[in-house]
């Protein structure tokens, strides 16, 4: 098997960072196909983090190949900073590629991503304000700024004049606020394109010639189903699709050309900004697990909402991403719970639900239905093989798979690369 997609399950933040550099010890190529700034994946190898929003998790491996796929949200800045700062610690960075049909995010995108969340007041979505959203909403619109538009100095000059005289206008409009100068963002951006223009290139041929050639390449999602925009839980979603299908779109590799989707399930469940979230523990249990996990924002600083498991949005995830197995992170942080929870079901109106609902309604109103495991008590950190996890711990992820439909691949118990347990050997 050469192609394998890593997707989220729940609201991100699973640690698919950790599990596809993980992966990417085999990988040639890592390759990020939605999404932009927005992410934020820590890897820790040795004990040392490293704290990536753009930059695929396959940096870290000299000679891999790092690819920004044309389905992300790129922020020229970002990049660069995140470039230097990966330089600075001595990694090599001349494996990136970046798609030449990316849109780039642009300081008016920011400005405006802040604003008109603010501007919904209580409905706010609750966003990383990296400009995700009106970026890909001027794609769509078809006003999109892309990288080959960057690179090209004069496009880029004339693309942005069209574009801030409309944005300047929105600005002033419909929130009072102050043009942005055009000359500053044009000189901004010109050193930006310089700097990155060796980096650009075609990367549908060349995701075309390394599958061809049989190299193994990851594609490294980014967010998680359910902040998909169309099967999440919308509005409160990101604008991008982290299911596995959108690697089709993503970066133009056709759909029989993937060999295997790995689903990364924390062990309990997080979110971050507003919307529904059934198993949330708005108590104690919560406290302890946003404590215990350390759970607040990579990007944001924000603290994470917490809760149980949600085996019901678990096998959701399994049927829109066709996930083959899962890889359940973070197993660790529930060494010390008396008693842990799964939610298995979903009740409302006193009838058990078999699907997601749509309506944010429901979804806000259904009663878990919770099973109950014993805790193991034991610090399980150090445990390398599947069998020598407590017998509690097998039976909560056993549990996990029965109920999701979906097998165990890689049980991760800390953050660190080799902290992790493979059961299945077929991956690549
Ligand atoms: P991502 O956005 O899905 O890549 O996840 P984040 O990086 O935002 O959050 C996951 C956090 O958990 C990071 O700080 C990881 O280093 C850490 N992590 C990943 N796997 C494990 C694990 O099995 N145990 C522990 N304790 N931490 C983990
Ligand atoms: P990783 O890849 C968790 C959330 C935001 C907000 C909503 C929309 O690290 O798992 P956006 O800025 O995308 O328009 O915000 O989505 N969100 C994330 N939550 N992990 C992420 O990425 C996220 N990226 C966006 O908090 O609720
Ligand atoms: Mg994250």
């Amino acid at each position: 098997m050469s192609t394998v997609v890593v997707t989220g399950t729940q609201w991100g933040d699973e640690g698919k960072g950790k599990i596809v550099d993980y992966l990417a010890q085999q990988a040639d190529t890592v390759v990020r196909f939605q999404g932009g700034a927005n992410a934020g994946h820590t890897v820790v190898v040795d004990g040392e983090a490293y704290k990536l929003r753009l930059m695929p998790s396959g940096i870290l491996f000299k000679g891999s190949h790092c690819v920004v796929g044309n389905g992300v949200a790129f922020d020229p800045k970002v990049m660069l900073q995140e470039m230097d700062s990966l330089a600075s610690r001595g990694i090599d960075l001349s494996g990136i590629r970046i798609s030449n049909r990316a849109q780039v995010v642009l300081p008016y995108h920011r400005l405006m991503d802040g604003l008109g969340d603010e501007a919904r007041g209580k409905n706010k979505v609750g966003t990383t304000k990296n400009g995700i959203g009106p970026c890909y909403v001027d794609r769509d619109n078809r006003i999109g700024i892309r990288v080959c538009d960057l690179v090209e100095k004069e496009t880029f000059a004339q693309k942005l004049k069209e574009n801030l005289a409309v944005k300047n206008r929105e600005l002033a409009l419909l929130y009072d606020h102050a043009p942005l100068d055009y000359d500053e963002i044009l000189k901004e951006y010109e050193g930006y394109a310089d700097r990155l223009r060796p980096y650009v290139c075609d990367t549908i041929a060349l995701l075309d010639e390394e599958i061809k050639a049989g190299r193994k390449i990851l594609f490294e999602g980014a967010q998680a189903t359910m902040l998909d925009i169309d099967y999440g839980t919308y509005p409160y979603v990101t604008a991008s699709h982290p299911v596995s299908g959108g690697v089709g779109v993503g970066c133009g590799v056709a759909p029989q050309k993937i060999d295997k989707v790995i689903g990364i399930v924390k062990a309990y469940c997080t979110r971050v900004g507003e919307g529904p979230f059934p198993t949330e523990q708005l108590n104690e249990t919560g406290n302890r697990l946003r404590e215990i996990g350390h759970e607040y924002g990579v990007v944001t600083g924000r603290p994470r909402r917490t809760g149980w498991l949600d085996a019901c949005v678990v096998r959701y995830a399994g049927i829109l991403s066709g996930i083959d197995y899962m890889a359940v992170t973070r197993l660790d942080i529930l060494d010390d719970f008396d008693t842990i929870q799964m939610c298995t079901g979903y009740r409302y109106q006193g009838k058990l639900l078999n699907e997601i609902p749509a309506s944010l309604k429901v979804l806000s109103e259904v009663e878990p239905v919770y099973e109950t495991f014993a805790g193991w008590k034991t610090d399980i950190t150090k445990v390398r093989k599947y069998e020598d996890l407590p017998k509690e711990a097998r039976v909560y992820l056993e549990r996990m798979a029965e109920v999701t439909g979906i097998r165990l691949g890689i049980v991760s118990v800390g953050p660190n690369r080799d902290e992790t347990i493979v059961l299945a050997n077929d991956i690549f």
